[in-house]
C-alpha cells in the first residue's frame, strides 16, 4: 500500500492509473478504523481498479472542540488495517494540505441541512461538505463510498456533488453492527463496557418500532423515546421519521406509501451515537 501525505504524492501515484482509464474509488474516513470502514473499503475494491482511503480528522466539521480533542486517533493501526484489507493508497494529509487557506465557503442545503444532525450540530454539515469537496477535487475518483449509518451525511454529500456538478457517483454501503446491534462507529471506542452493552437497546428498539403495524409517526416517536430513555445510561436527543427520498420529517402516514427511515441520536455519558432503521413501504393504509 502506498502512503501519501501530500497532494503531489497522491497525484503522481494516480496519474498512470488515470491515463490507463482505470476506475478510482475513494473511501473518506477520519481514521480509528473499524469493520464498518473496512466494509466500505471492500465495497470500493469490488467496484474500482484502485482504492484510495483517506484518513483525516477534519476540524471544520466539529462544532464541539472537546469532541475534536477526544476523537479517537490510531494512524499506525489504521495503516495496518488498510494494508491488510488490500487498499491501494492511504492518503493522510495534514490540515495545511486540506486547507492551505481557511475555507470560507458556506453551503446551503435548505431544510436538509437544518434538521436532525444539522439542528443539533450547527456547522457540522458545512464542514463535511468542505472536506469532502476538497478530497474529491484532489483525488478525482469516479466513485466515493459512505456508510448508511450517517444517512443524513450521505444525503448532504449527494446534494453537495449535485450543487457543485462534481463528476462522482456517491455510493451508499450498509451499516455494520456489533454483536448486540450497536452500529459500528469510531466513537464506540469512547464507551465504557457498560455503556457499550446498554447501547444495544438503541437498535433493538428501532427494529421493534419498524415492525409495529398501523402506528402513526408520533406514536412511534413516543414508543422509541420512552423505551430508550427508560435505560438510565441512555438519553434520546432526537428521533425523527423521515422520507427516504429527501429525509423530510413526516407527521402522518396518511396517503404515504414510500419508504421511510427512523433516525435517532442518543447520548450516553459524553458520547453521542446515531443510528437509523428503514421502514420499507411504510405500511400503507
Ligand atoms: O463520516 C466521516 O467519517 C466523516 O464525516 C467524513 C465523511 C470522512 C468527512 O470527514
Amino acid at each position: 500500500m502506498f502512503v501519501a501525505k501530500t497532494i503531489q504524492e497522491i497525484r503522481r501515484f494516480l496519474a498512470p492509473a488515470r491515463r490507463e482509464g482505470k476506475g478510482i474509488g475513494l473511501v473518506p474516513t477520519m481514521g480509528a478504523l473499524h469493520s464498518g470502514h473496512l466494509s466500505l473499503v471492500d465495497c470500493c475494491m469490488s467496484e474500482n481498479d484502485i482504492t484510495v482511503a483517506s484518513v483525516f480528522v477534519n476540524p471544520a466539521q466539529f462544532n464541539d472542540p472537546t469532541d475534536l480533542e477526544k476523537y479517537p486517533r490510531n494512524p499506525a493501526r489504521d495503516m495496518e488495517l488498510l494494508s491488510a484489507a488490500g487498499c491501494d493508497i492511504m492518503f493522510m494529509p495534514d490540515v495545511k494540505t486540506i486547507y492551505p487557506r481557511p475555507d470560507r465557503r458556506t453551503f446551503d442545503f435548505g431544510e436538509l441541512g437544518n434538521i436532525m444532525e444539522g439542528k443539533f450540530r450547527p456547522g457540522h454539515f458545512n464542514g463535511v461538505a468542505q472536506v469532502v469537496s476538497r478530497l474529491l477535487s484532489i483525488i478525482r475518483p469516479q466513485r466515493a463510498y459512505f456508510g448508511e449509518k450517517d444517512i443524513q451525511q450521505l444525503a448532504v454529500v449527494r446534494r453537495m456533488t449535485l450543487m457543485l456538478g462534481l463528476p462522482v457517483e456517491i455510493r451508499p454501503c450498509k451499516t455494520i453492527r456489533e454483536e448486540n446491534g450497536l452500529a459500528m462507529s469510531s466513537r464506540n471506542e469512547l464507551l465504557t463496557p457498560k455503556q457499550r452493552e446498554n447501547a444495544g437497546l438503541i437498535y433493538s428498539t428501532l427494529r421493534e418500532a419498524a415492525e409495529m403495524k398501523g402506528k402513526e409517526p408520533g406514536e412511534l416517536k413516543i414508543f422509541v423515546t420512552k423505551k430508550i430513555n427508560s435505560n438510565p445510561l441512555l438519553e434520546v436527543e432526537y428521533f425523527e421519521i423521515v422520507r427516504s427520498t429527501d429525509l423530510r420529517p413526516v407527521e402522518s402516514r396518511a396517503g404515504l406509501d414510500e419508504d421511510l427511515i427512523g433516525c435517532i441520536a442518543v447520548r450516553t455519558g459524553s458520547v453521542r451515537l446515531i443510528d437509523n432503521v428503514f421502514f420499507p413501504n411504510f405500511d400503507p393504509l
